[in-house]
């Protein structure tokens, strides 16, 4: 890749729609929360934390990611995690951020739904004060849990603070996105966005049932969707967003490598795509490297780099005038790079 595609790419003004605040916690970080909350890990030193994340499967991910999220225990914890996430998007120009949160084990671990959004909200508030950037928060409910008492949660979480949507994610074999209906449809007659992680390890069936049962608006991942032309049809017709994370496929083994990805065989095919982190203190980039990475693998240029940001705002769970004002920012930015709009 040219270093002029790259610093575009760092320079552009970004959106983040695929990124679980969990997922941001950087070892460093980890292992001080760790100390101050009496909390044990099984590494003592940030290198140590760095060796072990090697993962067979997203299962074997699923485990380290939840023994980190065991060191957020406070009000502070939270805010300070959010705000180190807010301050690595200004570096990057990422201008707005739809954040996933996963509060059901927080909760199982005593946590209280008010001091996890106290934190999150106070950083999101201080970050649109300082830096005009806009967030918002997307609740993830983890499929391998029960069912049973996510209504009651859905409810619960909208007395104590502000969502823009709900999302399914964790361990995906075994769960279909079925399972979670009732809460889904919740969610919508509450005025809520949907989506869900569907088609990373799971088959193109799973696409289809989040789709048709749970009414998702975007896929999460979604890459397993070649295996069904039918599935990419329909995907493209719509155009369903999927927001994908090369880096994380790489790591979790859905792909062997960057580029044997299909990102490229899925832009080709009309899909509306999009380019994001997932984890990024796990997977080894944030926004900017993602995309620095795959378009060099997939030797994709400029004009696929526009497209997957316009995908982006396009795909994005915030108003219509916060979505044209992105769009007017991402045409004057390209403007000012002499690059045609
Ligand atoms: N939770 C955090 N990251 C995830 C991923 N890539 N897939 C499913 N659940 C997750
Ligand atoms: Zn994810």
């Amino acid at each position: 890749m040219s270093g002029e595609l790259a610093e575009l790419l760092r320079a552009m003004p970004k959106v983040e729609l695929h990124l679980h605040l969990e997922g941001t916690l950087e070892p460093e970080m980890m292992l001080r929360m760790a100390a101050r909350n009496h909390v044990s890990l099984p590494y003592r030193t940030a290198a140590e934390a760095a060796r072990a994340y090697r993962f067979p499967n997203l299962q074997g991910f699923l485990d380290l990611y939840a023994l980190g999220a065991r060191c957020l225990v406070t009000e502070e914890d939270f805010y300070e995690l959010a705000m180190a996430y807010f301050s690595r998007c200004r570096e990057q120009n990422i201008v707005h951020a739809e954040v996933f949160f996963d509060p059901q084990g927080h909760l199982a671990r005593g946590v209280a739904m008010g001091t996890l959004f106290a934190g999150i909200e106070a950083a999101r508030d201080r970050i649109f004060r300082e830096a005009g950037m806009t967030t918002e928060l997307v609740l993830c409910f983890e499929r391998d849990r029960p069912a049973a008492n996510t209504v009651e949660l859905l409810e619960e979480a909208c007395l104590a603070g502000e969502i823009v949507g709900i999302g399914l994610d964790s361990a995906e074999r075994g769960n279909p996105p079925g399972k979670f209906r009732e809460v889904f449809g919740a969610a919508a007659a509450l005025g809520l966005h949907r989506v869900a992680h569907a088609g990373e390890e799971g088959p193109p069936a799973y696409i289809w049932e989040a789709l048709q049962v749970l009414q998702a608006e975007r896929v999460d991942h979604g890459v397993r969707c070649t295996e069904d032309p039918a599935l990419v049809a329909y995907l493209a017709e719509r155009r369903i967003p999927l927001t994908v994370c090369p880096l994380s496929n790489v790591a979790l083994g859905v792909f062997p490598s960057l580029e044997a990805h299909n990102l490229g065989q899925l832009f080709e095919a009309g899909l509306a795509v999009t380019v994001h982190s997932d984890d990024p203190a796990y997977f080894g980039g944030y926004l900017t490297e993602n995309l620095v990475s795959v378009l060099a693998a997939q030797q994709m240029g400029i004009r696929e780099a526009v497209a997957l940001q316009r995908n982006g705002i396009d795909a994005a769970f915030c108003s219509a005038e916060r979505k044209a004002g992105l769009h007017r920012q991402l045409s004057g930015f390209l403007e000012s790079w002499g690059i045609p709009v």
